[in-house]
């Protein structure tokens, strides 16, 4: 076929290889030789190969529920140049007591040594190994019987039982599936490295997530320091947790107080600019929000946002336009979250409402002043979870008043000495500011 039925592309496709199995299928009620498990009892199983390897570094131990576990599988994905290599290698030189294995398929042993060498630890445990060949690379690890694997990246990895070429769909799969094999017969845990483009849909890693046990997944913009360590899935934890990392001199260090990173130190903030108080994980942030709202000059009014999505912004577009009267049919809407990485908690509309509607009107709300709120289609304001915490860190930062819904059942005179504000609706809000 030339063009994509799906996506209406023309020549994307390309030829993938299915390897025929030539074990038989599955017979029902007859004897399978591959039937080598049978059902146990749960109190007959033993847990002892759950305990859990501790690891370096106490953000990369929280997201990974408390250690790594033996025999698990973990998927890294992560734009290229984000800093994949970096924090695994980082891993693999802080490891004690542990033979780590580190193959990659991107770097000699060279550079990697150099990049060893910027990072600034020694460990005689840990063997670098330059390998694409999923066969070599077993043979080595039955040789040297390592403690972790590391594989940097999936992409580059392939199996001579494939004919088709690597980071093709079916080597990735193959390549997958037989480390995975390793990982459970072995029990030693695997860490394999993939590459995500930009809009994350490259079949590699998504195609890769139900294999394995755990994914994890770095974000951030390359022009900031700061990186995300998301947890997208976890059969052995919670995926509520998140790392914060900033990219130094010498290699990935953690953040210890994250809750004011992404602010900017405004003398006087200028218009279209709000600080919203979100939840990520565990950790409450603060996050500056930012639009601008000009007049449209050419074509279609655009609707462009980074870190914030764009769907959403077309909602509250919608949302202000009828509550609050104001006209963005003729607009264009940039609205830009500081920091670089995707927020999705819905307590930042009320700050990306308020960011709009001051750039729409050039007037700035004064630095102390924060929010913390979902807008409905209606307008209405609700409530945010873990109201204290965000609270809390709000007033740590010196914030002097926080904006949040009315329907919140809490007593603004209470102790903390931020001011609460409760807000029912967007036109409430809007009246307050600017009307
Ligand atoms: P890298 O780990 O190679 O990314 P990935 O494996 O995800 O493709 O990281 C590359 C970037 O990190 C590169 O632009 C240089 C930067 N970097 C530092 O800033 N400091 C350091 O100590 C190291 C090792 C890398
Ligand atoms: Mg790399």
């Amino acid at each position: 076929m030339g063009q994509c039925p799906s996506c209406g592309q023309w020549n994307i496709f390309s030829e993938e290889v299915v390897r025929k199995d030539k074990k038989e299928g599955i017979k029902i009620f007859g004897r399978n030789e591959s039937m080598l498990t049978r059902p146990v009892a749960v109190q007959d199983i033993k847990e002892e190969n759950f305990v859990r390897i501790p690891v370096p570094g106490k953000e990369l131990t929280r997201v990974l529920g408390g250690g790594l576990v033996p025999g698990s599988v973990t998927l890294f994905a992560g734009e290229p140049g984000i800093g994949k290599s970096t924090l695994m290698l980082q891993l693999a030189l802080r490891m004690k007591n542990l033979k780590v294995l580190y193959v990659s398929g991107e770097e000699s042993v060279e550079q990697i040594k150099m990049r060893a060498r910027r990072i600034g630890i020694t460990n005689e445990q840990c063997f670098l190994y330059n390998e694409t060949n999923l066969q070599s690379i077993f043979h080595h690890i039955s040789e040297l019987q390592p403690g972790i694997i590391i594989i940097d990246s999936i992409q580059t990895l392939y199996s001579s039982e494939l004919e088709s070429a690597p980071s093709t769909i079916s080597q990735i799969r193959e390549c997958t599936a037989a480390l995975v094999r390793v990982a459970k017969t072995t029990h030693i845990p695997v860490f394999i490295i993939g590459h995500i483009t930009k809009d994350g849909s490259i079949a590699g890693p998504k195609v890769l997530e139900h294999m394995v046990d755990t994914v994890l997944q770095f974000e951030g913009d390359r022009n900031y320091f700061y990186r995300l360590l998301r947890v997208l899935k976890n059969r052995f934890g919670s995926t509520q947790e998140i790392g914060l990392y900033e990219m130094a001199e010498h290699g990935l260090k953690e953040v210890d107080n994250p809750s004011g990173i992404l602010l900017s130190q405004w003398e006087e903030i200028p218009p279209g600019v709000c600080v919203g108080v979100t939840m990520e994980g565990q950790h409450s942030l603060l996050v500056e929000t930012q639009a601008l709202v000009n007049d449209t000059h050419y074509g279609n009014p655009q609707r462009v946002t980074k870190g914030y999505d764009n769907r959403k912004l077309a909602l509250l577009l919608a949302v202000l336009e009828k509550k609050c009267g104001i006209t963005l049919a003729d607009k264009d809407v940039f609205v830009n979250l500081t920091g670089g990485f995707m927020m999705e908690d819905t307590s930042l509309d009320l700050a990306v409402c308020t960011s709009i509607l001051g750039s729409y009107h050039s007037i700035s709300v004064h630095r102390h002043i924060c929010f913390s709120g979902e807008v409905g289609l209606t307008g209405e304001i609700r409530p945010v979870s873990r109201l204290e915490q965000r609270i809390a860190e709000a007033e740590k930062m010196g914030f002097k008043e926080m904006y949040i819904s009315s329907y919140h059942n809490i007593d603004v005179k209470s102790k903390s000495r931020i001011e609460l504000k409760k807000v029912q609706s967007v036109e409430k809000l809007y009246h307050a500011f600017f009307g």
